[in-house]
């Protein structure tokens, strides 16, 4: 009998997952009681989805294309490019073609793969000050500037000191975006902004990594050119977007938009053989005759629910606390009351059956920041407005406490 020994996975390790154990933080902790409302997820609404339409277009894809059952193309299922291309020209002034796009697994690979081809350990990159994205980036540790925002999106001074204050041969990399409906924040950059960001860009030959996962979610105000298609140069700017929102984060499918040689550059780091190629053709055959009416129909959703969470707001801490109001996408960013610590509001709240997602979350350092990302996008609004109620409960009792 061979002798066997503990395989010691620590020693095993290269040195970069070493590297990234050590900042992989999970608080952990207590066992989590049983959530019966959940404001934390950014999870889309299943029931929303078009689920007999797409179980049409999987059986015509299992009758009709054995190659769906095949290894695809690196570069995606060529039908869905042309549907991302299509999708993308008759919303913005732009004549993308299939060529442009890169299909995905998920918008979260097409970043990764940026993050692969222009990231290396402690390289400089900007970021929003609070982001969905520091889950990716914290990978791949570069040395991440905080950018913040004010209402109007990320403030240009920011950008500029970042950029003067690096040491002599450091190349600012990119500025990682999130434009609409940001997340966590809610906010939207304003046209202006955005031209400023675009010009800065172009000055200090940076890329912009535009994340524009709930483009297509826009329920109020005026859609706005993307950083994408306010580049004329086509040069600056990589795209990233997503069918999670829109027919299921299940689906794992997305997709970049970006020049040639940035192209070729995240094409190095993709070895998956095909994005989904089975979905990848249930989507396109979807697309040939649904979407907008679907997408339409998910704005409505998503329009009432996001009213529910604000009128809850309004009564349960209208003059305690202030809140951003987006526009479109998934969520609210509440400023707590002076002197609230967010982890023990998500404490207090998940005791009584309600997960919320502190705003440390999001920052790159993780410091204690005093807010709360509530996403309105799950739950249906009488149990939006239920937890609210509980989370306003118990961010009213930790007030009292405070005095
Ligand atoms: C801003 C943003 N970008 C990207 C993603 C990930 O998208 P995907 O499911 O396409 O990987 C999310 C998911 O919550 C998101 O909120």
């Amino acid at each position: 009998m061979p002798h066997t020994s503990a395989l010691d996975i620590e020693t095993l390790l290269s040195a970069d997952a070493r590297a990234r154990r050590k900042t992989d933080t999970d608080e952990g902790g207590a066992s989590t009681p049983d959530i019966r409302i959940s404001l934390s997820s950014g999870q889309p609404d299943p029931h929303s989805m078009p689920v007999e339409d797409l179980a049409t277009a999987m059986q015509t894809v299992l009758e009709n294309d054995r190659s769906a059952l095949l290894y695809g193309a690196r570069d995606g299922y060529a039908p869905l490019r042309q549907v991302v291309a299509d999708k993308t020209n008759s919303m913005e002034t732009l004549r993308i073609t299939a060529d442009d796009v890169i299909i995905t697994t998920g918008a979260a690979q097409a970043i990764g793969l940026a993050a692969q081809a222009f990231l290396d350990r402690g390289a400089p990159m900007l970021i929003d000050e609070a982001s969905w994205g520091t889950l990716v980036f914290r990978a791949f540790g570069p040395h991440s500037i905080p950018v913040r925002w004010d209402e109007d999106g990320p403030i240009i001074a920011d950008i500029e000191r970042a950029v003067d204050r690096l040491p002599d041969g450091e190349r600012m990399r990119l500025f990682y975006t999130i434009p609409n409906f940001q997340n966590p924040m809610g906010t939207t950059t304003t046209l202006e902004r955005r031209r400023q960001v675009l010009d800065l860009a172009r000055r200090h030959r940076f890329l912009i990594l535009e994340d524009d996962a709930y483009f297509e979610l826009r329920f109020a105000g005026e859609s706005l050119p993307s950083y994408y298609e306010l580049d004329k140069a086509r040069s600056h700017v990589i795209r990233t977007g997503t069918f999670s929102k829109i027919l299921g984060a299940g689906v794992r499918l997305g997709w970049a938009i970006a020049p040639a040689e940035i192209r070729e550059a995240m094409m190095l780091y993709k070895f998956d053989l095909g994005s989904n190629p089975f979905m990848s053709r249930v989507v396109a055959t979807y697309m040939q005759e649904h979407l907008e009416g679907h997408v339409e129909e998910l704005r409505e959703v998503y329009h009432g629910r996001r009213d529910a969470m604000l009128a809850a707001l309004e009564e349960g801490l209208g003059g305690i606390a202030t809140w951003s109001r987006p526009e479109g996408g998934f969520f609210i960013w509440v400023k707590l009351p002076d002197g609230v610590d967010s982890g023990e509001l998500e404490r207090a709240t998940m005791a009584r059956g309600v997960d919320i997602w502190p705003g440390k979350a999001f920052r790159m350092d993780e410091h204690e920041d005093g807010y709360v990302r509530l996403a309105y996008s799950l739950e249906k609004s009488e149990q939006i407005a239920a937890g609210v109620a509980i989370f306003s409960e118990v961010v009213r009792e930790l007030c009292y406490q405070r005095e």
